[in-house]
């Protein structure tokens, strides 16, 4: 297998940078304008760095496809990093939206489509009991506050190199020595995570069984399979092992199904007949109009219920004025029902198998030492030989030069990949042509690389 050389790799980074630049007049200007109100001139610090030199400001997103404002047009398998999965502006929702807009957005009491919607999850994921809020991130910190009030203990366990929004007990890493300590980049974090939080790497159920043993989890939080260093998926028996020795030590098992959903329209909690005590599901589920949602087993709603306090239970950290507003509500109805049906999955996934074997056939013909995996109608390339078994393997297999380079060729030819990996999700509108407009550049880029 070739090395790549990386003095090659920094000049064809200059000519793709350059190619970028002069393609996006419009898009530069704007950026220069933004750098007087917007600090670092994006409207979310990440923004900074997608891997040209300024990002593109869009124009109009469509189904599978978004135009800058240059007239670049794009084929999107970002997709919102999942926000999106239902195609820009899926049909069915936009309208939900703009009847249920002009009949009200939010009021603090509830609408009808807030039972449709549970009712809808109990079906895909089995759960009783579902809850709202906002964001993924928010439903997360809501699963969390819930499950240590009911256990009456402090900390949660996580795997190395997770993500699940901006909780703060997420940003830990595992040491070379076992421990945990803050992630690289942590801002300002309240205390220092290893006070909140015990990690170990996905698939390492001796570790799992160890960091339980003391006694002090309320919860585990876990994708069921790992998206965001990555894809790693579950070893067979992996899920059977943590979800018995969460029961033996009296753990509660939260599935953060908010990526995963592309295994099917349970997640992978239906696809692989898991039996969570708490489920997750953000971004999608409105087909990109803010709203999460959390599932509770009948006996987590009932523990719950035990501890209600009727006086402070506004103040009791969950929350969110607008969680659950009737606008998200009819988003949600519809993108369940119209949008992220068995039959729109029935024609996603093929698709991203058709990218992952592209994709792997050129890794072959070009001789590099990397690897592809899939899960669902997502799928992403690893510059490893072997798909990862860890986060930890996942993210030393990480190349943000190489990573860099294989994302701005992309952008240049008209593809957007999901940043900061090197990730491809199919949504409804993807087309065949579409996936191999993809196969055919990366099989340029990878020539590019190894010479
Ligand atoms: C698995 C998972 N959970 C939760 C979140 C948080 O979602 P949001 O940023 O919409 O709160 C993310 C975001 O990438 C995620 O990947």
């Amino acid at each position: 297998m070739k090395p790549i050389d990386r003095t090659r790799l920094k000049s064809l980074m200059q000519i793709e940078q350059k190619k970028f630049v002069d393609a996006r007049p419009k898009s530069k200007s704007l950026f220069e304008r933004a750098g007087k109100s917007l600090l670092a001139g994006v409207p979310m610090n990440w923004m900074m760095k997608w891997a040209g030199a300024f990002p593109p400001f869009v124009r109009e997103a469509q189904g599978a496809h978004f135009f800058d404002v240059d007239g670049n047009r794009y084929i999107d398998f970002c997709l919102g990093d999942t926000g999106a999965m239902t195609g820009h502006g899926p049909f069915a929702t936009v309208k939900a939206a703009e009847e249920q807009m002009r009949r009200g957005i939010t009021t603090m009491l509830p609408s009808e489509d807030a039972i449709l919607v549970a009712e809808e999850l109990q079906k895909r994921f089995g759960l009783p009991f579902w809850q709202f809020a906002l964001t993924a991130t928010d439903a997360n910190r809501f699963s969390i506050r819930l499950a240590r009030q009911i256990t009456g203990r402090p900390k949660i366990l996580v795997f190395n190199w997770c993500y699940h929004g901006t909780v703060d007990e997420s940003f830990i890493s595992l040491q070379a020595d076992g421990t945990g300590h803050a992630r690289p980049g942590n801002i300002g974090p309240a205390v220092d995570p290893s006070v909140t939080t015990r990690v170990v790497e996905f698939n390492d159920v001796a570790a799992l069984e160890k960091a339980l043993a003391h006694g002090d989890v309320a919860c585990v939080l876990a994708e069921p399979a790992m998206t965001n260093v990555g894809i790693v998926l579950p070893a067979p028996g992996f899920h059977q092992a943590m979800r018995e020795i969460t029961r033996k030590h009296a753990v509660l098992l939260i599935n953060d199904e908010t990526h995963t959903i592309c295994a099917g329209p349970g997640g992978c909690t239906r696809a692989d007949k898991l039996e969570p005590d708490m489920v997750v599901f953000g971004k999608a589920i409105g087909g990109g109009i803010p709203g999460a949602a959390y599932g509770l087993s009948q006996e987590v709603a009932e523990r719950i219920r035990a501890k209600h306090d009727l006086e402070n239970c506004d103040v009791g950290g969950i929350g969110g004025t607008l969680a659950g507003n009737a606008l998200s509500l009819a988003a949600m109805r519809t993108t369940l029902t119209k949008v992220l049906t068995q039959e729109n999955f029935d024609r996603m996934i093929p698709l991203a198998q058709r990218w992952a074997e592209g994709v792997a056939k050129a890794i072959v013909e070009a001789g590099v030492p990397w690897s592809v995996t899939r899960l669902g109608c997502r799928a992403e390339y690893l510059f490893s030989p072997q798909p990862a078994t860890s986060g930890g393997q996942a993210h030393d297999a990480m190349d943000f030069e190489l990573e860099r380079f294989m994302h701005l060729h992309a952008m240049n030819r008209g593809v957007l990949l999901t940043p900061f990996h090197n990730m491809a999700l199919m949504c409804p509108q993807t087309e065949a042509e579409d996936v191999d407009q993809h196969t055919k550049i990366f099989r340029e880029a990878v020539k590019a690389v190894s010479g």
